[in-house]
This record gives C-alpha cells, structure tokens and sequence, in this order.
C-alpha cells in the first residue's frame, strides 16, 4: 500500500524531514485504511463533488496543488531572498495533508468512484485532515495549513505558507468550475 502511494504522490519525497514525511504519508496510510480506499481508488474519483461534471481525479488535485505550493515557494524565495521566510517542509507537508480528510469525507462507490460518506455529513475534510495529522503527531504549523485552507479557515489569520497553499487550492478548485 505505502510504495503504490508514493509511486503515485511522488511529491511526498519533497518533504525532506524524515520523521515529517514519514508521519505525513503515515496519516495518508491511515486515513485509506480507515475508508476502506485503495491507493489507485483515488485516480477514480473527482477532486470534488460540489463540482457537476469535474473530470479531474482527487490524485491530479492534490499533486497539481502541491506542485503549484513548490512552485510558488520556490519562486518567492528566489526572488525576495533574504526578505522572506517560508518554511518549505512545513508548505509541502501541509499541501498534502490538507485533503486527506477527503478520504473520510467520501467513501468509495462502485459506479461515481466516490461519495458522501456518513462522517461527511458531521465534518467537512479540513477537520477529518487535522484530526489524521493530530494523531500522526505533525506540528501545528502543518495542521494549521489544513486547517484553514478551505471556506472554514476565512476570517482566521493564515501563516504565509497556508497562504499558499490556500491560493493554489483556490486556483485548482475555481479554475475546474468550482464557485465560493
Ligand atoms: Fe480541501
């Protein structure tokens, strides 16, 4: 189960804090277990069910998110230089645990790949992701970043690194017709 996942999320490798990354893909592990998900379940399903029609996979979400984390991390530090601090483990291991909640917000469905899942109704991912990082023991900064990348985070003081990844998750989820 673990090395199909990293075959298919290779982003877990820019994590470079063993313990972080190990943790991190350890909540992944977890959350599969607990909704009954197979690593190549997660190919079959769109991001979101809140979008008609969406054929963009919940795997094409959070790897296009994740990359767009780096991408903007990357471009900032070499640009502003020394005037800017972003802790990059803490981005990279926030933009993949932000949705893992998914996992239990949805279970899977034999026709539609996926869909609400009982637990769904009483929380919406961004809790199901914190509660999966809680018990994996990942640092506030990270659980802070799932906690407040969706609507649920708005009017809460977000720390520069979930500014960016609560940018690039809007940028994926508006740009495929997703509203909010
Ligand atoms: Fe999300």
């Amino acid at each position: 189960m673990k090395d199909r996942l990293l075959e298919l999320i290779p982003e877990f490798a820019e994590i470079k804090d063993d313990t972080l990354r190990e943790n991190t893909i350890g909540a992944w592990l977890d959350a599969m277990d607990r909704g009954g998900w197979t690593p190549d379940d997660l190919e079959k399903f769109p991001f979101s069910l809140l979008i008609e029609g969406l054929d963009i996979s919940f795997l094409e979400h959070i790897r296009a998110c994740a990359k767009m984390s780096a991408a903007v991390h990357d471009l900032l530090i070499d640009h502003y230089g020394g005037k800017l601090t972003l802790n990059r483990d803490f981005l990279m291991a926030g933009s993949l645990i932000a949705d893992v909640g998914k996992l239990l917000e949805y279970s899977p469905d034999a026709d539609k790949g996926a869909k609400k899942a009982e637990h769904g109704n009483y929380l919406r991912h961004p809790f199901s992701s914190v509660g999966l990082g809680w018990a994996r023991k990942l640092p506030d900064e990270v659980l802070h970043i799932a906690a407040v990348h969706s609507k649920e985070g708005a009017g809460f003081r977000r720390s520069p690194e979930a500014i960016i990844f609560h940018h690039a998750d809007f940028i994926d989820f508006q740009i495929f017709g997703g509203g909010y």
